[in-house]
């Protein structure tokens, strides 16, 4: 039987009380809440209640989280120009850390990340929790099956929601990371689309803010030509608009049918295959249905980490600071486009 790891938990936030702890909690015969800590001390003391941990496991510091010996690896939910800082200490302590998307704040600090990360044997997760979706393996599975790939559409979009909780928080109304919510909730889609057809080589985009509380530029209409191919295809994304039945799908074509996935019911998406290399032998289309639990990728993504860090191989980690490099990349790219009128601009590559 696998070890059960010990968690620390580095910011309290919404997410970590909403998604990560309630993850570990599903997931007791792998992993266990220890510590935790966080800048305001009364929220890691609220935090520290629900998971049920003594009042001296909730840390004044994070040297003081970090040097706990009963912390087998840390799981920090801080803003991503943090996240450096906090990479850099838990690997002077000789901790693997998973971090939150986006990898950082700056591509100078994307770069520093990925350095670290290289600089050690210890596992620094990006958790990009789309990278564990259960409709990529469907997706992957069925792949071949439409010949070459030719094209691609990728669309999230989706109507205002007032009463958002994460859209509050004052780190993202005044974004110091790139690309505000495009590179809040893009990368997400960025991992997905990437990890299933490649990179992006080159990109035309153009961007605008159309919600005031954004902060900055909040949605993207692209263009989009792939490493390393001839596959070309488009990327839009975007949650600043008025009444519009929420869209999020990745459509891909071949040469001998398509394939798409179709995630805007999150509860329950679905792929759909269509084979066939032209209108006449187009056969009819099959619908997958997928069977995603409610944490949308988490616990899968928590489990591969738990993996990773038990057989102390940062490989078998899907969201490598390298891989999330490039989503952070892409929305630079998106924004310089932008801001060129248009102009096709190549996607920083490290
Ligand atoms: N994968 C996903 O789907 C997903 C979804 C949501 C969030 N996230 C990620 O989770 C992380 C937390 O987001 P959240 O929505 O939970 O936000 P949040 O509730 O605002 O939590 C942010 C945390 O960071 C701390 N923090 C903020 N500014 C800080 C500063 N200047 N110095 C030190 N600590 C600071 C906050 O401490 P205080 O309590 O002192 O303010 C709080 O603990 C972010 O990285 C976000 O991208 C991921």
């Amino acid at each position: 039987m696998a070890p059960v790891l010990n968690v620390g938990i580095i910011g309290t936030g919404i997410f970590a009380r909403d998604r990560h702890l309630p993850s570990y909690e599903e997931m007791s015969s792998d992993f266990k809440v220890v510590a935790a800590f966080n800048r305001t001390k009364s929220k890691a003391l609220d935090f520290g209640k629900r998971a049920g941990l003594p009042e001296e496991k909730i840390y004044d510091d994070i040297d003081g989280i970090l040097a706990d010996k009963d912390v087998s690896y840390v799981d920090a939910l801080v803003p991503a120009q943090f996240n450096v800082l906090t990479a850099e200490k838990a690997i002077a302590a000789g901790k693997p850390i998973l971090l939150e998307k986006p990898i950082a704040a700056t591509m100078q600090q994307a770069r520093e990340l990925v350095k670290l990360s290289d600089s050690t044997d210890l596992p620094i997760g990006i958790a990009e929790n789309w990278l564990y979706l259960g409709a990529i393996d469907v997706v992957q599975k069925h792949l071949p099956e439409i010949g070459a790939v030719i094209a691609f559409t990728h669309n999230s979009t989706g109507p205002f929601l007032t009463k958002n909780k994460y859209l509050s928080t004052s780190w993202r109304q005044n974004p110091e990371h790139i690309g505000g919510f495009l590179s809040d909730g893009g990368v997400h889609q960025l991992a997905l689309v990437t990890h299933l057809l490649g990179e992006f080589d080159t990109v035309s985009a153009l961007t605008k803010q159309v919600r005031k509380e954004s902060g900055t530029d909040d949605i993207v209409f692209s263009t989009v030509k792939l490493v390393d191919s001839d596959v070309i295809g488009t990327f839009t994304y975007g949650s600043s608009f008025g009444a519009t039945e929420k869209s999020v799908f990745l459509k891909i074509y071949g040469t001998k049918g398509s394939i798409e996935a179709q995630l805007s019911d999150k509860r329950n998406p679905v792929v759909k295959v269509q084979l066939g290399d032209s209108a006449e032998t187009s056969e009819k289309e099959v619908i997958y249905p997928i069977k995603e639990d409610g944490s949308f990728g988490v616990n899968a993504e928590f489990k591969s980490f738990h993996e990773a860090v038990v057989k102390g191989d940062k490989s078998l980690y899907k969201g490598t600071p390298r891989v999330a490099f490039h989503h952070l990349a892409c929305v630079a790219a998106f924004l310089e486009s932008s801001a060129k009128n248009g102009d096709h601009v190549k996607v920083e590559r490290v």
